[in-house]
């Protein structure tokens, strides 16, 4: 596909409410092409999110369709009242994960979720958004620091066994301890998402600190969120807390697709007994308290812990723990689609 190609399929849509199509509203501000890859900047003239991603959509689907990938970015409209930013649009689907508490198991749901897609077929990439403590490299097992194109002006995210990632523990010293405090964290996450040269990916999953502070306002306020899943663990205070989570989600307009109860259940590698060192709670009555749906029960896997670790958690796919996250990553893709 060349640049006329490109500038002919968008002169072809039509900007919606409107007879008249995105070109004639000079809506296209740049084509480029490359590698089959086209890469679009809109000046959309509106905030609304619906236009926006009816507009998304329909450019996605016209190249789609001729089996060509675009990305798609755009400049800041002027007069809006939010600063909504949307970076990493090369990707079609971004999920936030985020837990009230801390150590109830983000972290590697995040990038088991990014696996168990990566098997599904998807091309995919994880942005740790964990300033204090960023421990997506540690369980990619990617030691590298990230490249830079001086050119682009742009940072080059890590790959590694076809997932993309990008972390803070890439670009700065692990030696330097930094107190980050609530503005630094906001500049670090919202250039990490800016400046990073994304690839095209069907899904984008984001890591978050606990909590629902800076970290997770601010990649609310920088990308368009497509789902948002909430971590817990099976007992009463935990899921008291994840109503929180849910409340705040919903009050800064995040879709929340769901919940995972994370280490819900052991199974004894010796009998196959089934126990619950973690508690037990129907995901029902969870459901009902969190006004969310269940989108599936984990099991505590002990291998998962070292295979972390390591980074080699494509190392246990062959587990429980793995089949499960299947079924979780195919009920977010139908949520989703
Ligand atoms: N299903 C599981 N089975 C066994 N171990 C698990 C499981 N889920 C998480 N863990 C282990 O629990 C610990 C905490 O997990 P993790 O770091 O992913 O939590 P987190 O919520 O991201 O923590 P933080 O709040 O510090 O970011 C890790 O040692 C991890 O290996
Ligand atoms: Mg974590």
């Amino acid at each position: 596909m060349d640049k006329e190609e490109a500038m002919k399929i968008l002169s072809a849509i039509r900007y919606p409410g409107y007879s008249k199509s995105l070109t004639d509203f000079k809506v296209v501000k740049s084509v480029e092409v490359e590698n089959n890859v086209v890469e679009v900047l809109l000046n959309l003239g509106t905030a609304d999110a619906n236009k926006r991603k009816i507009i998304f959509d329909e450019i996605r689907a016209r190249f789609g369709e001729k089996g060509v990938d675009v990305k798609i970015s755009t400049v800041q409209e002027k007069g809006s009242k939010v600063e909504q930013k949307h970076y990493v649009q090369s990707a079609k689907k971004r999920i936030a994960i985020l837990s009230a508490k801390g150590g109830v198991g983000k972290s590697t749901f995040s990038v088991s979720l990014t696996i168990a897609l990566k098997l599904r077929g998807h091309r995919v990439g994880i942005f740790d958004a964990d300033m204090h403590g960023p421990d997506i490299p540690r369980m990619l097992g990617v030691n590298e620091r990230a490249g830079a194109d001086k050119e682009k002006n742009k940072i080059i995210p890590n790959e590694k066994n076809g997932i993309f990632s990008m972390s803070l523990g890439y670009v700065v010293d692990p030696e330097t301890p930094v107190i980050w405090k609530g503005a630094m964290i906001t500049k670090a996450i919202v250039e990490l998402l800016q400046f990073t040269d994304w690839p095209v990916m069907d899904y984008f999953v984001v890591d978050l600190p606990p909590g629902t502070g800076d970290a997770a306002l601010t990649i609310k306020q920088n990308m368009d969120v497509d789902g948002a899943v909430i971590i817990t663990t099976p007992n009463r205070l935990a899921v008291a807390d994840a109503l929180r989570t849910v409340s705040f989600f919903k009050q800064v307009g995040i879709n929340v697709t769901g919940f995972v109860e994370n280490m819900g259940y052991f199974i004894c590698d010796k009998c196959g007994g089934k126990s619950y060192p973690f508690g037990k709670m129907d995901p029902k009555a969870i459901e009902d308290q969190l006004g969310v749906p269940s989108l599936g029960v984990v099991p505590f896997e002990p291998k998962v812990e070292e295979a972390a670790d390591d980074g080699e958690l494509l190392s246990i796919t062959d587990t429980e723990f793995f089949s499960v996250m299947d079924s979780i990553a195919e009920k977010i893709e139908k949520e989703l689609s």
